[in-house]
């Protein structure tokens, strides 16, 4: 029987159980990414492993989160990040050379390898034909040290694409139509591979913008073919001895197919506060705008700037826009510098910004009151951009350029000015590596440098066989990893420093959450639907740890999230009957007897003292989560093993 893409990724790296959608099974990493705002942790997890160089075929650390340097605590994080890198054989890409995803896709992506990255956005590479999976640091560190990753073997849906996009109409409006039809949990255990005729029509940075906001899906990632479209891009790169074809048979088979037809596709918007509340611009209408913003990681590429700089070719910003942009690499900003684009785009009023993530994670650029920001970046979760009051639309970079000189949210197509994209591609891509630090050959010799703010890891302790506290906080559906531990310019700095972000656990929603805890000595948070769902963020476990939360009982988890408290060894349980959340009010307190026996058979009972009622939670874990959670914690049942 034929076979698709990911099922002949998965077949060469598989090291134990089975193919089985659905089965646990653990793979052979490759290749991993961190970037400095969750890489500090994993790096810190990496040291305590006791290993003396990493194990993968190549590991790269980027920086490019907190770039601002207000105080003492980004600097030392980076030089922790560099000297830590240089120990273990890690390649170290400075401040400044770009933004993880986009560097990665230019000048490390290798089809048909296993990439892991501690940013949810790792399957950006996935645009290349690599099964390129996000996760939390701990995972990184423990791929990093030669450990298997596990994963549950994902269904692989068939996302096919026929005819081509019209003009003014991008692949981010394809991502968008994906979200539409699949919802952002929609995606949950599933890998979304790309095939059809269609496929030949997008180039790998069209392509890497899907497989980008695929993530928005919850999906454990997204792929496309190594095709010859791909093989260019390498030659383009100067990397043609990493290519390798990659393509589903003919006949292999899918859990189901989506059709889409891109001669049918419109440009549409993300309205807010969700990357799946899809609109098209007549249903949003032509509503003022106050904020533009082009980058990030999902369209800052070469070919999006070019795009970028010809429609604001001899035209002005609106008056009362602000329009900020911020190229993706180095590679990206030398090359529109070089070739007189950037100058086109300075001349019509936009303010450059570093090659780094920037305003996508509230790093500065936040919208004032009540403003209306057009972004081209991949998530406009409420509170994201710093300003609870503001309205952030996602869009294409050409609906955002063309936007942001009339003011008001436009369809590009009704631009009264007729742009040429003809000529917007390159066959040879800048390439200078120079900010891209090789480790020495040997680390023994190399002091890691740690500043102040490099704290220890919280760690949890062995569970016991009766857990109880109080029901700390009850949240509703569609939680994110930003409302569980916001990350804001104020906080970036204190990544590696859990005792001081921990203070603002929950601060966009409940002040009082981490005081709380404290006074109570933790307990237990409650959640709705598609609870953790966004970033990759291990603090949005970490800091609960170190508050005392022994549990989370939600309606349904997002994956990474699940996956980062079962590392920390708090236990993620799901109601058995969703009805039972609606008995349960904020300071219950709450007793689960029979721990062990009930995790053995994959149900607890949780008994509401106050309530004087109880209700059955699934409890559901793989023998390896469970050595976890007895442990306290992958890294104490890792050193536990070790001893
Ligand atoms: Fe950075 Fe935003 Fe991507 S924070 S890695 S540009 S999602």
């Amino acid at each position: 029987m034929g076979k698709n893409i990911v099922e002949k990724i998965l077949e060469r790296h598989i090291v134990d159980g089975t193919l089985e959608p659905g089965t646990s099974s653990g793979i052979r990493i490759d290749r991993t990414l961190t970037q400095d705002s969750t890489g500090t942790m994993a790096y810190l997890q990496l040291e305590a492993m006791n290993i003396k160089r990493v194990k993968t075929k190549k590991s790269v650390a980027f920086v490019d989160h907190n770039m601002l340097q207000q105080g003492f605590e980004n600097a030392d994080d980076h030089k922790f990040i560099q000297t830590v890198a240089n120990k273990y054989g890690i390649c170290f890409s400075k401040p400044g050379n770009g933004i993880c995803h986009q560097v990665y896709l230019e000048r490390f992506s290798v089809p048909g390898d296993t990439l892991l990255g501690s940013d949810s956005h790792t399957p950006t590479a996935g645009g290349v034909g690599m099964l390129a999976i996000g996760a939390g640091g701990l995972d990184v560190a423990l791929a990093m040290a030669g450990e298997a990753y596990n994963i549950k073997v994902p269904r692989v849906v068939k996302v096919n694409l026929s005819g081509s996009l019209n003009k003014m109409v991008t692949s981010k409006d394809i991502i968008l139509e994906v979200l539409k039809r699949e919802t952002v949990k929609g995606g949950v255990g599933k890998v979304y591979e790309y095939g059809g005729p269609g496929v030949s029509s997008l180039s790998v940075p069209q392509r890497a913008t899907i497989t980008n906001m695929g993530a928005e899906l919850g999906a454990t990632t997204s792929i496309f073919p190594s095709d010859d479209k791909t093989r260019e891009y390498f030659i383009a790169q100067d990397r043609l001895d990493d290519w390798s074809e990659l393509v589903a048979d003919e006949d292999a088979k899918y859990d189901y197919i989506i059709d889409i037809n891109l001669d049918e596709l419109v440009p549409m918007v993300a309205a807010p506060h969700s990357p799946d509340n899809i609109k098209t611009c007549a249903e949003v209408g032509k509503i003022k705008v106050d904020q533009v913003a082009i980058g990030s990681c999902t369209n800052s590429s070469y070919e999006d700037l070019m795009k970028v700089a010809r429609i604001l070719k001899g035209r002005k910003v609106a008056d009362d826009v602000s329009l900020v942009i911020a190229p993706g690499s180095r590679q990206v900003m030398e090359m529109i510098a070089r070739n007189g684009a950037l100058a086109d785009i300075i001349s019509s009023g936009a303010r450059i910004l570093e090659n780094s993530c920037g305003p996508c994670i509230g790093m500065g650029q936040s919208p004032g009151t009540d403003a209306v920001s057009i972004r081209t970046f991949n998530r406009n979760f409420f509170g994201r951009s710093g300003t609870n009051s503001a309205q952030v639309y996602l869009a294409s970079p050409e609906l955002a350029a063309v936007s942001a000189i009339y003011g008001c949210l436009m369809d590009p197509r009704d631009a009264e000015f007729d742009i040429d994209f003809d000529d917007i591609g390159t066959d040879k891509f800048l390439v200078d590596d120079s900010m891209i630090i090789s480790p020495v050959d040997d680390g023994d010799d190399v002091e890691v440098v740690r500043g102040p703010n490099i704290k220890p890891f919280p760690l949890n302790s062995r569970l016991e066989d009766s857990i109880s506290g109080k029901l700390i906080i009850k949240t509703p559906d569609n939680i994110t990893t930003d409302h569980i531990m916001p990350s804001n310019a104020k906080l970036l700095p204190f990544r590696s420093n859990i005792p001081h972000l921990a203070n603002f656990c929950f601060s966009t929603i409940d002040e009082d959450f981490a005081s709380r805890c404290k006074e109570n000595g933790g307990g237990f948070i409650v959640g709705g639907e598609n609870y953790g769902q966004g970033s990759s963020r291990e603090h949005a476990a970490l800091a609960p740890l170190y508050l005392g939360i022994k549990g989370v009982i939600a309606k349904s988890f997002a994956r990474i999230h699940k996956a980062n408290l079962i590392n920390s060894g708090i236990i993620p349980m799901e109601f058995e009957d969703l009805k039972d959340y609606d008995l349960i009010d904020q300071m219950d307190d709450f007793v689960i007897d029979d721990v062990f026996e009930g995790l053995k058979a994959g149900r607890l009972k949780v008994e509401d003292k106050t309530k004087g009622i109880s209700f059955y939670v699934k409890a559901l874990f793989n023998d390896k989560e469970l050595d976890m959670l007895y442990a306290g914690g992958k890294l104490n049942s890792i050193k536990e093993k070790n001893s």
